[in-house]
């Protein structure tokens, strides 16, 4: 049996992309060309019955990309060699969307069994999202590999708080080759999805023992937000919306808010009153399409920190277990 030099050709062409390990767009274009349409057919059913979760994977994609770079680790339940960081501080009662992976994931496998990875389904399903949610499209190079173990130190320490100052986010970003750009624009994720009221609460009743709300929130919103979150514990976990204005639209209101005081977290306005990043919030507030752009083009940044590829890592075959 002699292979065909064509065929030889061909094969080295399909199987390029594992034997030099970098990310590519055509990276899946052979071995699972209908990948695209489930990842989207998935997101659409479930922002169907479930309008929040476009928000709680964009979320869930920045928390495990920022800390121990894009592995889908996030995903990864405990085991008796790591603790999960589903468990970590920023994720724990927060983060959500798991399901949904792992369903996109499952049907995924029907039709290409044990060849995309759960963190480029992660990405892609962001990408989605966002398109979905009235975002733009962007570009995204495929092929990252799956981690092969969790790291919830890493969760408890390099994902950015609500309670943090600006130089402490701009740290944590620069720690992983994203810059002040990249704070600002990655920021506007905040134009949809929910947040628990002690990520902010410090700011409705006694802001720093003034017994008045922080200065830098619009008096009305103050007064809603403490309707919202009354001042006991037992208010912690209620939902507010990031932007109350388009909830659940993905455009350009998050800045146009924090011009007018009212951004929801200490660490959106501070964006605002802070001279380093304000003039890039008026911009993002005045045009649309250059948030957009700039967002696209910092998702693809995070996209990629601390990506696996080659024969590094692996493709898990259950988003939650190693193989
Ligand atoms: C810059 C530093 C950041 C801080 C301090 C921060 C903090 C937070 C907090 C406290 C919440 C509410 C969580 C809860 O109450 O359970 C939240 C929600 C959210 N964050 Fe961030 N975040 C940051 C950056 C980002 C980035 C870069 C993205 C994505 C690119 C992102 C996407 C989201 C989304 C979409 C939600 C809503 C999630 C949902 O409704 O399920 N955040 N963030
Ligand atoms: C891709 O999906 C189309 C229908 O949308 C189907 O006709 C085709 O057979 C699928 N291709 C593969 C390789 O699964
Ligand atoms: C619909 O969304 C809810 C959360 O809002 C979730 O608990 C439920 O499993 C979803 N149902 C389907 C069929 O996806
Ligand atoms: C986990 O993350 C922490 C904090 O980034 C780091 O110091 C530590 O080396 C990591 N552990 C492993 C096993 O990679
Ligand atoms: C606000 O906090 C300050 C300092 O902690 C305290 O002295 C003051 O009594 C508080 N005011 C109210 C109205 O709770
Ligand atoms: C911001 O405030 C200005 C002036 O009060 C108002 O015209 C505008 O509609 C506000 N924008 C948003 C997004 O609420
Ligand atoms: C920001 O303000 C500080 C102090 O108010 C000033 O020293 C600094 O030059 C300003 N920076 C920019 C970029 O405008
Ligand atoms: C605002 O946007 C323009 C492009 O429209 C850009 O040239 C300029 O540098 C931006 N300014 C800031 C402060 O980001």
């Amino acid at each position: 049996m002699h292979l065909p030099v064509t065929n030889l050709v061909f094969c080295l062409l399909v199987f390029q992309p594992f034997v030099y390990g970098q990310l590519d767009y055509k990276f899946y274009d052979y071995t699972c060309p209908n990948l695209t349409k489930i990842v989207r057919f998935g997101l659409w059913s479930a922002m169907a019955n479930d309008t929040r979760i476009a928000a709680s994977l964009l979320r869930m994609h920045f928390h495990d990309c920022i800390s121990n770079g894009c592995d889908a680790s996030i995903l990864l339940d405990e085991t008796s060699s790591f603790r999960s960081e589903k468990d970590a501080i920023p994720n724990r009662n927060s983060v959500r969307g798991f399901e949904l992976i792992e369903s996109i994931k499952t049907n995924v496998e029907k039709v290409c069994p044990n060849t995309v990875s759960c963190i480029d389904i992660l990405t892609l399903a962001v990408r989605e999202a966002v398109f979905l949610s009235g975002g733009r499209y962007w570009p995204l190079a495929l092929g990252r590999r799956d981690g092969l173990t969790a790291n919830i130190t890493a969760s408890n320490t390099e994902i950015p708080s609500p309670f943090e100052s600006l130089d402490g986010i701009i740290a944590k970003f620069t720690a992983k080759g994203l810059d002040l750009k990249d704070v600002v624009a990655l920021s506007g994720a905040h134009t949809i999805g929910f947040s628990q009221c002690f990520t902010f609460k410090f700011r409705l009743f006694n802001f720093s023992g003034s017994g008045a709300p922080d200065p830098t929130l619009d008096a009305s919103l103050a007064t809603s937000l403490q309707t919202a979150c009354p001042n006991q514990d037992e208010s912690d976990t209620k939902l507010v919306p990031l932007d109350r204005v388009t909830t659940t639209r993905f455009d350009n209101v998050f800045f146009k808010n924090l011009v007018n005081n009212s951004g929801v977290l200490a660490s959106d306005q501070v964006l605002m009153t802070d001279n380093r990043t304000s003039a890039m919030v008026l911009n993002y507030s005045k045009f649309p399409f250059l948030f957009a752009k700039d967002f696209g083009d910092s998702m693809v940044k995070l996209s990629n920190v601390g990506a696996i590829t080659g024969q590094n890592g692996q493709v898990r075959n259950k988003c939650n277990l190693v193989n």
